[in-house]
């Protein structure tokens, strides 16, 4: 059974369920209107009517070396900051998927961050993994939803979803309007191809509790 799947208007107990059940078989989920269409929405006029300069130039990990990052990524991104209405329901509803998905898979997921990002035509962000076993991001679970009304493959700007072995690619994902990609952080090395048209997403992580491991969560 593939993983990419898509339906009209379920309900959202349903929804967590199939996005669990997919990550718990393949390891990620692709679907499109999962999330509430009054939701998506909101968030799409609230990131188009945001100041062009509210989006800033997106880093790497924790370092600060910006010529490494234009070789790397070129989108520009925002965080969603609770305390914003749009941002605050965007964050509920990742909130309900949060518990849905530990209650299913136990993978102590304890909370979760998100950016809007721009990519301009040309922008792009090379293959690249969100966390390494080991490292300190403690990303476990990576979300994707995509916002971008009447996308033509021809637009490009896929997200290329890779093998652990990177290898072989297992799915090629248009940025469509309310489709959402969920994948585990380690596993999935991913890309997205340069857009020809400006594609707008929202990024985000579940986390474990750092503070388990004895020490302190880094800020972002
Ligand atoms: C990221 C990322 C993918 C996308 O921000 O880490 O991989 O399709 N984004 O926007
Ligand atoms: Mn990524």
């Amino acid at each position: 059974m593939s993983a990419l799947a898509s339906t009209l208007e379920p309900t959202d107990g349903d929804v967590f369920e199939r996005i669990a059940q997919a990550i718990g078989r393949h390891g990620y989920a692709v679907m499109d209107a999962v999330v509430p269409s009054a939701l998506l929405d909101s968030l799409f006029v609230h990131l188009c009517n945001l100041p062009g300069e509210a989006l800033t130039r997106a880093g790497i990990g924790r370092e600060d070396d910006h010529q490494l990052n234009r070789f790397v990524r070129s989108d520009e991104t925002r965080w969603l900051e609770p305390g914003e209405a749009v941002a605050d329901e965007f964050l509920g509803w990742m909130e309900q998927l949060r518990l849905g998905i530990n209650r299913r898979l136990f993978l102590g997921l304890f909370d979760y961050e998100a950016h809007y990002a721009r990519y301009s035509p040309g922008a792009f962000y090379r293959r690249h993994r969100d966390a390494f076993a080991g490292g300190d991001s403690n990303r476990v679970l990576s979300t994707v939803l995509y916002l971008n009304p009447s996308w033509m493959p021809e637009d490009g700007g896929e997200m290329l979803l890779y093998a652990d072995d990177e290898l072989s690619i297992v799915e090629r994902v248009q940025p469509l309007y309310g489709r959402l990609a969920v994948f585990l952080s380690e596993d999935f090395p991913h890309e997205v191809l340069p857009t020809r048209r400006t594609r707008y997403s929202i990024a985000g992580w579940f986390r474990v509790n750092g503070s388990l491991g004895g020490h302190i969560d880094p800020p972002r």
